[in-house]
């Protein structure tokens, strides 16, 4: 059974990638190192394949907001990730930090997109083929820290309508008193707290859903429920930290 932080990451989203390593300095095409300096390597995140075909979420959500949504929002963090940490590690080659707090924000922003856009990805299946419903341990662990699923359900789906502009609602396992909490996250990044992790998140930027829904941000969210792949949940409940 998994159980590392290293592999729930890898397995969710391409965070931990797996990809070529690069020297930073080379990466970020700058001055030429003395043979004595060491410079850390970095590894480039690779966007992980959508588990499913673009109509594949239909009637819920629909074939367009899917491509785009995958090819162009997600992938666009994937690179900003890519090209902020180039750029801290361009920073510390030259150690001039003039642009550390810039660069980052944009880690912490990219990264975060990137990381929720995998999970949120992976925890949809075709409305024919998930889990319909929590079961088993899962089931258990929701009624346990929750009261009831329906409870539970209430208030991840209120988090997710009540988001001030763009963010996320989130399910998210924390370790200190192992419990599971519903979170709200603004962009990627914002009231995350540090030691919880997300085994589940709904995104309710605009891009998500404005196609189909425009301005209906809670009929989304409604038909969103009916495309969660609660067996994957619990693997991730299951390989969290
Ligand atoms: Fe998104």
């Amino acid at each position: 059974m998994e159980r590392t932080r290293r592999d729930f990451m890898t397995r969710v989203g391409g965070i931990v990638a797996a990809g070529a390593v690069v020297q930073a300095h080379a990466a970020a095409g700058s001055k030429t190192k003395d043979e004595s300096e060491k410079t850390a390597a970095l590894t480039p995140h690779k966007q992980p394949p959508l588990p499913y075909t673009y109509d594949a979420l239909e009637p819920y959500m629909d074939a367009r907001t899917v491509e785009l949504h995958y090819t162009k929002h997600h992938a666009g963090y994937v690179n900003g990730l890519n090209a902020a940490e180039a750029e801290l590690a361009k920073a510390r080659d030259a150690n001039d930090f003039r642009m550390i707090q810039h660069w980052s924000r944009k880690a912490a922003f990219m990264g975060g997109g990137a990381f929720l856009h995998a999970l949120y990805w992976s925890c949809m299946a075709p409305p024919a083929s998930a889990e319909r419903e929590p079961r088993g341990a899962l089931a258990a662990k929701l009624v346990n820290d929750f009261g009831n699923i329906p409870a539970f359900k209430a208030q991840f789906t209120s988090v997710a309508e009540t988001v001030e502009g763009s963010g996320w609602g989130v399910l998210a396992y924390r370790p200190e008193d192992r419990r599971l909490i519903v979170l709200q996250a603004e962009n990627h990044q914002k009231l995350s707290p540090w030691d919880a992790t997300p085994v589940l998140c709904i995104d309710v930027w605009e891009h998500a859903y404005y196609l189909k829904y425009q301005n209906r941000r809670a009929d989304f969210i409604a038909a969103w429920w009916n495309l969660v792949d609660w067996e994957q949940v619990a693997k991730n409940l299951d390989a969290a930290p």
